[in-house]
């Protein structure tokens, strides 16, 4: 592996921000600035190595080393449980993991919950919390529909404006967790690398306290 930094964004508008933040902390890398299509910039005189990964990708590039650091959602470090260190909460990317329902739900405890999602386990593990049997359907996206035709009960899902859900006829019942975007690192190159990861975070720790 090479003494670079290597840094996994996550690829959007939460992205634009994180690199923003990176920036800020006096790590910039111009060329990352130019619009293209390009996913990998350096900047050799900062050492570092940006590279644009698909948000829900971030967090395997940083377990397998592929990336020594990165920016995850909280909800992806709870569904998935990488062996990460998780450093820093950035305060961006705010939303909330809850579930929702068709405005005239009415829960019956003694019924098996039908709850459909992308987010399986942090709906078991929520549901496991509360002592209720649930029956788990995972989609891949557009969740919001399952209720509405009749596929599920409830779902699980994340919720920033509620917007989604207004347009669905659909309302938040219980907030499980709130979410926001983490800096994350790699175990090993946090030991390798400890310098200029410290000093990223010391930096970037300073100016999401300003
Ligand atoms: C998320 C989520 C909701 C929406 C909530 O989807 O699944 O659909 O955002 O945002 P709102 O409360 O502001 O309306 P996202 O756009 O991340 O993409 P996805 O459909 O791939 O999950």
């Amino acid at each position: 592996m090479d003494n670079m930094l290597n840094i996994a964004l996550p690829k959007g508008r939460l992205g634009e921000k994180v690199y923003a933040m990176f920036k800020a902390a006096g790590f910039e890398c111009p060329s990352i600035e130019e619009t293209n299509r390009k996913l990998i910039f350096e900047n050799p005189e900062k050492n570092v190595r940006y590279f644009w990964v698909k948000p829900s990708d971030v967090a395997i590039y940083v377990e397998r080393g592929a990336a020594d650091i990165g920016v995850a959602g909280k909800d992806i470090l709870l569904e998935y449980n990488p062996e990460v260190y998780e450093l820093l909460d950035l305060d961006i990317g705010k939303c909330r993991m809850a579930v929702a329902a068709k405005n005239d739900f009415r829960d019956d405890p003694k019924k098996t919950l039908k709850v459909a999602t992308k987010f399986t386990n942090i709906a078991l593990n929520y549901y496991t919390s509360l002592g209720r049997d649930i029956d788990i359907i995972h989609l891949n996206g557009s969740i919001e529909i399952a209720p509405i035709l009749g596929l599920s009960d409830v779902i699980v899902d994340i919720v920033e404006t509620g917007t989604t859900l207004k347009e669905n006829n659909l309302e938040v019942v219980e907030t499980i967790v709130p979410i926001s975007a983490r800096l994350i690192a790699n175990k090993s190159s946090f030991k390798f690398k400890n310098d200029m990861i410290e000093s990223i975070l010391a930096r970037m720790a300073k100016k999401s306290e300003e």
